[in-house]
């Protein structure tokens, strides 16, 4: 990767301020700035010396576990709301509402029987001595949400494409579901890009089913700034990276997973003109902000996709993600970064923030596009709103198990940590649990529909 030009001093400046501020509300404009820093290097560590296992592409293919499972029945279940609802005499389940419980059953995969999950959030093979982590499940307030199936899942996409579209958190998600379906069935990984891992495809056999991920940390076009200009990225919110968008014919399905990226500073573009920018010093540009700008992206990409699938006649599924919380409390190359060992009690976190403001608007989009798609048929779109139920997941990042066995020589004086990605297994499994009763309750209505 080519963006986190900065290195530690770059950090320096912001890094004390950063935890006593971020807890309290703050204008945009600085509460955007601080997390800059950090985001650079634990998105990116790659430019640290002592991280060089993270740039090791992750070639190994999936191994299979022999915990086959699951019937391919579909158990009637309540459904997530929708405004279909009406159709139905399910009471919808609100799966943003909820607590998360003791399982003693534990993980469909382990991490070291799934070749698929990137080193760093591979918390069990670096090494993590906790595992209560594991063991919890779920529970929104007024329903239950099943256990995966891998069979079912397999089932809903035979013969279909499914991509995941975005940035680390697009992976970080593919890679809990791949090893959620490789209980069942074994894929074959058919296509990676040559260096860095960012595009591959698989596909099962089993149900010629296709998954893919596309990495497009903007979904936008983007000029990321070592091509450009050293400290900013240049963003044209008007138009899609081709990189996955000129592949949309060959996909039936898409999850979008983006934010985090959209913190970096960045001059940004519709068309010729410079709508302004963020954090950008030295430019005589507008400092904008980035929520519009996030907000534009995403309607950019939802519109070409009903747009061009619109045109020839057939829609798409469109699932959004939506924006994944970050738990640092300590400084981020400190040991004790995100040290929390169990998820929050129900209550005893608010969603409020960035991370609020973030996840509504994604909601909003998607809301905004099921609206704009109606002109057309065979258009599913849902949000997937994982926010809430992942910022009371403390618990579930790898902190300093991003590198194998870091305690291994003590306490170091600096010590990096991810408090940002998920461990796998861990709580992302729980997302694609709703993601296949999304799937289910689509499948339900073009049953009774047809
Ligand atoms: C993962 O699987 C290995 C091998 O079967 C086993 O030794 C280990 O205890 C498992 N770990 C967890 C956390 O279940
Ligand atoms: C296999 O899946 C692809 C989509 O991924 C589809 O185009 C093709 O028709 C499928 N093949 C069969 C035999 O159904
Ligand atoms: C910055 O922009 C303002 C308003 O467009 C303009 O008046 C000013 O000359 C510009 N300054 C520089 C250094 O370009």
């Amino acid at each position: 990767m080519k963006w986190a030009g900065g290195g530690t001093a770059t950090i320096t400046p912001f890094k004390d301020q950063t935890h006593s501020l971020a807890k309290k509300i703050l204008p945009w404009t600085i509460y955007a700035l601080l997390p800059i820093a950090l985001f650079r290097l634990y998105f990116y560590p790659l430019q640290l010396p002592q991280s060089s296992t993270d740039q090791l592409p992750n070639t190994t293919p999936i191994t299979i576990s022999s915990s086959s499972s699951s019937s391919l029945s579909l158990p009637p279940t309540q459904f997530h709301s929708s405004e279909e609802e009406g159709k139905t005499n399910e009471t919808p389940c609100d799966y943003t509402r909820g607590r998360w419980v003791h399982d003693r059953r534990g993980p469909l995969y382990n991490g070291t029987t799934c070749g698929t999950i990137k080193d760093g959030q591979n918390c069990i093979s670096h090494g993590r001595p906790d595992l209560d982590y594991l063991y919890w499940r779920w529970k929104p307030k007024q329903c239950k949400l099943p256990r995966f199936e891998p069979n079912t899942f397999l089932e809903l996409i035979r013969n279909k494409h499914i991509a995941f579209v975005g940035d680390s958190m697009a992976r970080n998600q593919l890679e809990s579901l791949l090893c959620m379906l490789a209980t069942a069935s074994a894929p074959n990984l058919v296509y990676r890009d040559s260096e860095e891992n960012k595009f591959r495809r698989w596909n099962f056999p089993s149900h010629n089913a296709t998954v893919s991920v596309y990495w497009s940390p903007f979904l936008v076009k983007g000029i990321e700034k070592s091509h450009w200009e050293p400290n900013f990225n240049k963003l044209y919110l008007d138009r899609v990276d081709e990189k996955w968008a000129s592949d949309l014919d060959l996909i039936d399905m898409v999850v979008l997973s983006i934010g985090h990226w959209f913190l970096h500073p960045a001059v940004y573009l519709e068309g010729d003109l410079v709508l302004g920018c963020h954090y950008c010093p030295g430019l005589n540009h507008t400092e904008i902000g980035f929520y519009e700008v996030f907000r534009k992206g995403l309607r950019t990409s939802l519109r070409t996709i009903t747009e061009r699938r619109g045109s020839t006649g057939n829609g798409i599924d469109v699932i959004v993600t939506t924006f994944s919380p970050a738990h640092f409390e300590g400084d981020w190359d400190k040991a004790g970064a995100c040290p929390k060992k169990k998820p929050y009690k129900e209550g005893e976190k608010q969603l409020e923030g960035m991370d609020a403001e973030m996840r509504k608007i994604g909601v909003e989009e998607v809301e905004a596009a099921k609206e704009n798609a109606l002109q057309f048929s065979g258009f599913r779109l849902e949000s997937l709103d994982v926010t809430k139920l992942s910022l009371m997941r403390p618990d579930g990042h790898p902190g300093p198990y991003m590198h194998p066995f870091p305690f291994a020589n003590g306490v170091t004086e600096r010590m990096q940590n991810d408090c940002v990605h998920w461990c796998l297994p861990g709580p992302v499994d729980t997302w694609n649990e709703i993601l296949l009763q999304v799937m289910k309750k689509w499948e339900g209505e073009l049953r009774r529909g047809e």
